[in-house]
């Protein structure tokens, strides 16, 4: 049986390791001490919004925060944040055997190259995790909403695919990882979004004037998009452009559209609001960023993700009295950065 690493254990990592474990994977995590000390003191419970509720007890979780602890794995799983992918990077390029598999479950563009650059005689692979996470304390996870794992197809991957069954997270392989993270990322334009409203989800997502917002940065982003020649996988009932459309119709006319989009705990919220309340460094350069890169490269412009990318850096330099924004003030400033 393949044994797994966690890289990062926080949200994805300790929610992907828990499934894992529970379904009988050895599974061994690396995290911070602050929150081993929290799964020490009352073990992992995962819980999701159809009513999983599985407990892991402390004793049963093989926790370190040391990289060197996966020296044995034969799979490892990356779930730290963008920012610390390149120093996690060299630092399992220093412990881990010639013939594990590396898979990034994280949100971004190139966290899966700057983890081979730092392991090019190791298979590192590209993966996605559609759904939400949310760290709701004292050791439990809580998946929000719905969407199935995709990874990068590759036969070393074989052995592990049973696990993931077994622990409900099947993973769809894909022949076309770039499409699939460019299609991710148009979705994260809302991380940033939700973050600067303070609310849930599923609360911000229901107000016409937030969806409006993720509708102009989404139609920038496309527009990039198709000037480079990115074609973004599909990744919810609409293509991605009708989707950018539907974003803007008024509440009523949504909620009846788009039950699926909405169908999530009403709890849940983006892992950059959880940045915030955190005072960490957000993701904002691995998401928005990309885009302003992409404008970059292409001579272009990108005037409201690169505003999104201003208020978040704003937030994050104002810590606990950051402005809570309304849906309407954010879009009046996201449409008079674009005018
Ligand atoms: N949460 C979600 O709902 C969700 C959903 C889909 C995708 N994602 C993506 O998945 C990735 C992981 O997100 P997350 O929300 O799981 O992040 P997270 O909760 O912050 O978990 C990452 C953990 O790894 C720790 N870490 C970083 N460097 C480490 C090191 N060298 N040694 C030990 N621990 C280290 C971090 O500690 P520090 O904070 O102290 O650095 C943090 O506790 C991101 O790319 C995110 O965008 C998240």
């Amino acid at each position: 049986m393949p044994s797994i690493g966690i890289m990062g254990a926080g949200s994805v990592g300790l929610y992907l390791g828990g499934c894992l474990q529970v379904a009988g994977a050895p599974v061994t995590y690396v995290g911070r001490p602050s929150l081993i000390s929290v799964l020490q003191q009352h073990g992992l419970r995962l819980t999701d919004y159809l009513g999983r509720d599985q407990f892991l007890p402390a004793q049963a979780l093989n926790l370190s925060s040391e990289v060197s602890a996966l020296a044995a794995c034969d799979v490892i799983l990356v779930t730290v944040k963008s920012a610390a992918t390149r120093e996690v990077a060299h630092a399992l390029a220093s412990c881990i055997k010639p013939q594990a598999v590396v898979v990034s479950f994280q949100n971004g563009v190139r966290n899966t190259d700057c983890l081979q650059a730092a392991l090019p005689n190791h298979t590192v692979l590209a993966g996605m995790v559609p759904f939400n996470i949310l760290q709701c304390g004292d050791g439990r996870f809580h998946q929000g909403s719905f969407g199935q794992l995709e990874v990068a197809e590759h036969a070393d991957l074989t052995p592990v695919l049973p696990h993931f069954a077994a622990a409900g997270l099947p993973l769809m392989c894909c022949p076309d990882m770039p499409a699939v993270l460019w299609g991710k990322l148009l979705l994260n334009l809302n991380n940033a979004i939700n973050a600067l409203s303070n609310i849930p989800l599923k609360a911000e997502l229901s107000q016409r004037a937030y969806r409006r917002c993720l509708s102009l940065a989404q139609r920038e982003a496309l527009a990039l998009y198709q000037a480079a020649g990115i074609q973004p996988k599909q990744l919810t009932p609409l293509p991605p452009a009708w989707l950018a459309r539907l974003l803007t119709v008024p509440d009523v006319l949504f909620r009846l559209l788009a039950q699926r989009m909405l169908a999530m705990d009403p709890l849940a919220r983006s892992s950059m609001w959880e940045d915030l309340e955190a005072g960490r460094r957000t993701e904002v350069d691995w998401i928005q960023g990309e885009v302003i890169a992409l404008a970059n490269r292409l001579g272009k412009a990108a005037p409201i993700n690169a505003c999104l990318v201003q208020l978040i850096r704003d937030a994050e330099a104002a810590g606990p009295q950051r402005i809570r924004w309304s849906g309407p003030d954010l879009l009046a400033t996201l449409q008079s950065a674009s005018a």
